[in-house]
């Protein structure tokens, strides 16, 4: 980490919305880190944050197996800020009284100022805000230095602030949309009680990211990285290639179940213009081999992994001198939000080529580690990466084994890859790739029985996909136009031999997934 970048520190007690205070203090244009809040007093110091956010929790200060946390971090005299349990501990350290709300707190409120200093600096008083509240305690008497700035219906402690400490304390939640003014408390805070500079961007990052990693790689040393052409990966490896030039080896594998033209576009990109040390390896029969007679879901993905790694690690060992695994592993991997339970870092199983680093005796190199999704994109935009592929929809490892239900047969996937390219060029051609977050053809073995021309025709389904997301963790159908619906189901018809009838899959994440298997 670099002396020159001011740290925010925020402490975890587990909450839900402790992602959300880090983006949202990162959209201030500060850089700031999520911690468990069991990290020991010299790891704080060592970090050396300019500023301490406490974030909420589903526990309660007074409970016996309430969080461990050393209070001595508020010795280190850096302005505190404490959301929800936060502000409890605020509390309680410093001499006042916390107990069990009559009743608990959930959804909106609104809170009047009353002081419109500190974090209420940009407030006039008896302004009144919208907030979001979800707290089942509540203070019932200030510690001494502390006063009030905001009042609820409920509390007159709802938020409240020691100046000459610059500690303060919210029972509200600033991150969250439903708060509207939350980023200019956010703010208050942390340009106007703590002084900080908004100068942080994913693009300054990028330049420290690259000395990291060419620090790191010495000099007669390389690395190995999986590129699969998606979004996290490819920034990975562009961001490693500057680092380290040609000791970085990308490994691309065609697996047999990719898009249409994919292979082609990924050597073009990365071997032409990103000068990038690339093997491509044509593992189709492999793949495919196995998949032969395999209908189940689980087994195929099974096999796709397993054959992947095999390929991967026999690739792996063919460059001399390979000592580091670059993965494009970003923070929400990484971090879990109920931190103090014990830190662990978690991987999606998708991101990590198991079991392989300790395996081949490889060191991990996760550049995007500290990153969110559009963070990464904006580094990739710094290191000049086109926006097509940095907008890149999803694409699942086990690629089109997932989208072709049933048997897997070259002829399915070449009739699934047709279908395929035209839902991706329709969406293009509407305008609404970057609005939908994935859209795809499903190839059912469902047959059905239609007409064209003057024949009787009798094939498959194709069902097609398209999904609003933020994350990938829940999704909307995606309302698409009637006439674009429309254009698609008839192109699939006319110009995919295979195909006679087209759905569309109207049904949300939960209860459905986005993909079919
Ligand atoms: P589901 O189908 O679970 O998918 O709603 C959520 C998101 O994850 C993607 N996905 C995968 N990505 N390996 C991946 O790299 C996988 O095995 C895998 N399975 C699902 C899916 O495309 C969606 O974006």
């Amino acid at each position: 980490m670099s002396e020159k970048r001011e740290l925010v520190l925020i402490l975890d007690f587990g909450s839900q919305y402790t992602q959300l205070i880090a983006r949202r203090i990162r959209e201030q244009r500060v850089y700031c880190e999520i911690h468990p809040c069991t990290v020991p007093l010299e790891k704080v110091r060592e970090l050396n944050p300019k500023a301490l956010i406490l974030s909420g929790g589903p526990s309660s200060v007074y409970d016996e197996d309430a969080p461990p946390f050393d209070p001595r971090v508020f010795e280190l005299g850096i302005p505190v800020l404490g959301i929800c349990y936060g502000l409890y501990l605020v509390a309680q350290t410093f001499g006042g009284k916390v107990e069990r709300a009559t009743a608990r707190e959930y959804g909106a409120a609104r809170v009047v100022v009353e002081r419109p200093e500190g974090i209420f600096h940009r407030f006039s008083k008896r302004e009144t805000l919208d907030v979001w509240m979800s707290h089942g305690d509540r203070i019932v008497s200030l510690p001494p230095g502390f006063a009030t700035i905001g009042v609820s219906g409920n509390t007159p402690f709802c938020a409240v602030g020691n100046a000459e400490k610059k500690i303060y304390g919210l029972q509200f939640h600033p991150e969250v949309v439903h708060t509207p003014r939350g980023s200019d408390i956010l703010a208050s805070f942390l340009f106007d009680v703590s002084g900080l500079h908004p100068t942080w961007t994913p693009g300054s990052w990028t330049d420290e990211a690259i000395d990291i990693v060419r620090q790191r790689v010495g000099a007669d040393e390389h690395a190995v990285c999986g590129l699969s052409g998606g979004v996290d990966s490819s920034v990975a490896a562009v961001l490693c290639h500057k680092a380290i030039g040609d000791r970085l080896t990308c490994i691309f594998v065609d697996n047999g179940v990719l898009r249409e033209g994919e292979v082609e576009q990924v050597v073009a990109t990365f071997r032409e213009n990103f000068h990038l040390n690339l093997i491509a390896v044509d593992e189709k029969k492999r793949f495919l081999d196995a998949l032969r007679g395999v209908t189940d879901p689980e087994q195929k993905r099974k096999i796709i992994g397993k054959v992947f790694i095999d390929v991967f690690e026999e690739q792996a060992a063919k460059v001399k001198g390979a000592r580091y695994l670059v993965q494009g592993t970003l923070y929400p991997d990484v971090i879990e939000s109920v931190s103090f339970k014990g830190p662990s870092a978690v991987i999606k199983s998708h991101h990590n080529v198991g079991g392989l680093p300790e395996r081949m005796n490889l060191q991990l190199i996760e550049p995007l580690r500290e990153l969110f999704k559009d963070e990464v994109r904006a580094a990739g935009e710094s290191l000049g990466m086109p926006r097509d592929l940095l907008y890149r929809q999803p694409f699942p490892g086990p690629g089109l084994a997932i989208r072709c239900l049933g048997e897997i047969t070259e002829e399915r996937l070449a009739v699934l890859r047709k279908a395929d390219t035209i839902v991706t060029s329709e969406i293009h051609q509407a305008g609404l790739n970057e609005q939908i977050w994935q859209s795809f053809c499903v190839l059912l073995p469902v047959r059905s029985v239609g007409v064209m021309g003057d024949g009787r025709t009798y094939e498959e389904t194709c069902a097609v996909r398209a999904v609003r997301s933020v994350d990938g963790m829940t999704a909307d159908w995606a309302p698409l136009p009637y006439d674009l619906l429309g254009r698609i189901s008839n192109r699939i018809i006319n110009e995919v031999r295979g195909i006679n009838r087209v759905v569309y899959d109207i049904s949300s994440k939960p209860p459905a997934t986005i993909e079919w298997e």
